[in-house]
């Protein structure tokens, strides 16, 4: 049988799984993230400001370097994951009263180093990750109000100087489907195209939730993200479910698999889809969403959901 990054592969794409450090030293866990079912790791957590620049101007590169040791061994690509993000940032940071010349050093001095840290062992960055609300107006953090949305011109331009050679990506949530947030990444993409600004793909995370409905028109929307000249990817895809689980939501679950799955296939410049982490044992859904989880496609005890898993290897082609 063929593993689901082997399928992905026939198609021209990668499947990869999100990781995170703790679970590197479960060797059950990473005999199977190893073991040939992801061509692509992201670092869930390990990439972050927090992690990295903890202090001003000292970086921390441990953790980092360790997923990426991983997936080197392991002959798995790396979506580097996040420069520029509201969440997880330093202390130092968010308590400081910077002035919008100052900050934008700090950005991209942040990003001269990690990235530059990073240069030639990763695919892709994350350089931006959520600058959206769901209406379609900026978030109000800390990079908006203080630099306005030239910040994330400023972010792809530092990347590109830092790793000429890795793919610069937008992420975000809730832009799977159309809508107001969609729009709104769809215009700034299409303006920062049009200013020649360094932008290589767009993500789309994908945490999706049965008792929510599947985002309408995803595949139409990919392809008109793809139609402005950028790679787009499925980057952090996870179905959840009130629990306890049954089968009617897990037969709901395996259909929004299977369809994101084929919605990328679809999409010539899609060029691949990552769930975030593959075993309910490591989803971060549990201790987000009170009585929510089952978002997987492994289990707590890392076997394989036999229909998820299957109809996400059916919808790559396998038979
Ligand atoms: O490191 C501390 C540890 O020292 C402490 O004992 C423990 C107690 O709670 O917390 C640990 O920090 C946690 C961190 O993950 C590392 O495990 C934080 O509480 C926890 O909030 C944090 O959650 C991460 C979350 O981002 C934070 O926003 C998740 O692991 C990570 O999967 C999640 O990933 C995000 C993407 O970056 C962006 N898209 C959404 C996605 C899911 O929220």
């Amino acid at each position: 049988a063929s593993t689901l990054n082997q399928l992905a592969r026939t198609q021209g794409k990668y499947f990869g799984s999100a990781t995170d450090n703790p679970e590197l030293s479960d060797s059950a866990y990473t005999a199977i993230l190893g073991g040939g079912e992801f061509g692509s790791t992201t670092p869930g957590n390990s990439m972050k400001w927090d992690a990295t620049e903890p202090q001003q101007n000292q970086f921390s590169y441990a953790r980092g370097d360790a997923v990426v040791d991983f997936a080197e061994a392991h002959d798995m690509m790396v979506r580097a994951h996040t420069l520029v993000w509201h969440n997880q940032l330093p202390s130092w940071l968010t308590s400081g009263n910077w002035s919008a010349t100052q900050l934008t050093s700090i950005l991209q001095n942040h990003i001269a180093n990690v990235a530059g840290h990073y240069a030639g062992k990763v695919y892709s960055w994350d350089v931006v990750n959520e600058p959206f609300n769901e209406d379609g107006t900026y978030r109000s953090d800390l990079w908006y109000n203080t630099l306005g949305s030239g910040y994330i011109a400023t972010a792809l331009r530092a990347a590109r100087a830092a790793d000429p050679n890795a793919k610069l990506y937008i992420n975000d949530y809730n832009t799977e489907g159309s809508g107001a947030k969609s729009d709104a990444m769809y215009n700034l993409v299409k303006s920062l195209k049009a200013q020649g600004v360094p932008i290589d793909g767009v993500g789309f995370q994908a945490h999706l939730a049965v008792q929510y409905g599947f985002p309408p028109g995803m595949q139409a929307n990919l392809q008109r993200f793809a139609d402005l000249g950028v790679d787009v990817a499925i980057t952090e895809l996870d179905v959840r479910m009130e629990l306890p689980a049954d089968s009617a939501k897990v037969a709901t679950q395996a259909t929004y698999y299977a369809n994101v799955t084929k919605a990328c296939i679809a999409v010539a410049r899609c060029v691949g889809i990552t769930i975030w982490d593959y075993t309910d044992k490591y989803s971060w859904v549990p201790g987000t969403f009170n009585g929510q989880g089952s978002a997987l496609p492994w289990d707590e005890n890392l076997n394989k959901k036999p229909s998820v898993y299957d109809a996400i290897a059916t919808a790559l082609g396998g038979s």
